[in-house]
């Protein structure tokens, strides 16, 4: 259920981080212009800055992100921040008296999963927890007994409705583009299912490498990093039934179901690979098995899409940097048309999610002339400023309102790490394969007989 009452101030740990650089502080400065925070923003961390230190990071922050001179000034002159061990008890209590008059402050965590337990001790103990909503990151946990843990450790804190679990995907314009399409159209409804749609495909594609983040990527591999979250959330998305609302965890509740429905994987149905030259990426070991690339088939067990095979392929250093989505419907049974005409149909739905938004839809159509010879076609709608409105920035003004609905429920991400922790107990071998191509070979070995990877062309 939503809250209906907005938090009363916003503190984010691990404030001097990466994340924070990169992310939060243009995010919640853009908030703050759009009018959607007006309560204090105090940072922590533990990294020996001052307040003016602290004000410089977020400064050097924006302006990276190209924000109006005015508004970086005013953001960072309301900035507060304390700078204290997480496992010292003062650092809590500072706390407790910056926050002043706030009765029910959000605590956003951008830390280690490691710290979760002690900082929500420290704001238990304190008094800061009272009444708060705590946003965590992912990862949320590495398989399913440590999602259970740690959602243990955070339940003994605060109770699941004052949990919210960030998966940015769930920020993205495209992504509720595609929510929208589905639902805002009655002609979507009678064909999508196990009569008409052949089969679904999810592309993530990257064209870059690790960037400098080997140490992590040694702990995830491409299946903890973007399959077990960005891209089943993805898959619910576009198998889900339609919820009776997209608010009051209706969104949330449909999702799941179709969550819990995956099918555990079958042999066979899972091919992992590397790319050459990842094992001399700082932070990765020489004899790494880790994956960079995974495909795999997946089915989701329901009356709707009993046997449909959904493929999912994401990977580093491919062809290109796109996300897509592409719906492929049945042939027609027969043509009027001659011979030659049957199975040439390409009718589907395409939603591209990244880098613009487009949503394709393809057909059949007859070439101007005497014959009856037709060719593919796409009619098609895209919108090029994607991100007006950043992930982030949704997703912690939502947060701030009491807003769940675009936020990962314990009982999400414990079926989405059921679905692949047999994948991960046994992995099987990792394929190598070449910079710049779509992975090794033997990705082809996933699809069913006759089926084609659809690869998304800039
Ligand atoms: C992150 C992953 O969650 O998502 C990264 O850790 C990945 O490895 C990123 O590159 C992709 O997100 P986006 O929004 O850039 O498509």
């Amino acid at each position: 259920m939503a809250e209906s009452k907005a938090s009363d101030a916003l503190v984010f740990f691990g404030a001097t981080g990466d994340l924070a650089y990169k992310k939060i502080f243009p995010a919640l400065a853009d908030l703050q212009h759009r009018g959607l925070l007006t309560v204090p923003v105090i940072g922590v961390a533990k990294a020996n800055w001052t307040l003016e230190q602290f004000q410089a990071r977020a400064k050097a922050s924006l302006e990276a992100a190209k924000k109006p001179a005015e508004m970086v000034a005013r953001f960072c002159a309301g900035l507060q921040y304390i700078d204290g061990d997480y496992l010292d008890p003062e650092t809590f209590r500072r706390l407790r008296k910056a926050l002043g008059e706030a009765k029910s402050p959000l605590h956003y965590l951008a830390i280690p999963p490691s710290m979760f337990a002690t900082v929500a001790d420290g704001l238990a103990n304190s008094g800061c927890g009272e009444n708060a909503r705590v946003v965590v990151e992912k990862p949320f946990g590495r398989d399913l007994a440590s999602a259970r843990d740690l959602n243990a450790t955070l339940h003994h804190f605060f109770p699941e409705e004052r949990i919210y679990r960030i998966d940015h995907y769930l920020g993205k314009e495209a992504v509720l583009n595609m929510l929208y399409f589905r639902f805002g159209n009655s002609f979507l409804e009678p064909l999508w299912n196990r009569t008409y749609v052949e089969s679904v495909q999810i592309t993530m594609a990257e064209a870059f490498g690790v960037q400098g983040r080997g140490r992590f990527y040694e702990e995830a591999g491409c299946i903890r990093d973007v399959v077990q979250n960005h891209l089943l959330q993805v898959l619910a998305t576009l198998a889900m039934e339609p919820p009776a609302s997209h608010t009051n965890g209706g969104l949330r509740y449909e999702k799941n179901k179709v969550l819990e429905a995956i099918r555990p994987l079958e042999p066979g149905a899972l091919v992992r690979g590397q790319f050459d030259g990842y094992r001399s990426e700082p932070g990765v070991s020489p004899q790494s098995t880790v994956e960079t690339f995974a495909a795999l088939r997946l089915y989701v067990d329901s009356w709707r899409w009993a046997d449909v095979p959904f493929y999912i392929r994401a990977g580093k250093s491919l062809p290109v940097t796109c996300t897509e989505v592409l719906v492929r419907f049945r042939n027609p049974p027969q043509t009027s048309f001659g011979g030659q005409e049957l199975g040439q149909s390409q009718n589907h739905v395409r939603f591209r999610l990244s880098p613009d938004v487009i949503i394709g839809w393809g057909a059949r159509c007859k070439l101007p002339g005497q014959e009856f010879v037709g060719e593919n076609v796409e009619l098609k709608v895209s919108h090029e400023s994607v991100e007006d409105i950043e992930p982030y920035e949704r997703l912690l003004g939502a947060a701030l309102q009491g807003d769940p609905s675009l936020f990962a429920h314990q009982d999400a991400v414990e079926a989405s790490w059921e679905v692949v922790d047999p994948l991960l107990k046994t992995p099987g071998p990792v394929q190598p394969y070449k910079p710049g191509t779509w992975g090794p070979e033997a990705a082809n070995g996933v699809l069913l007989p006759g089926a084609t990877w659809h690869n998304p062309v800039l």
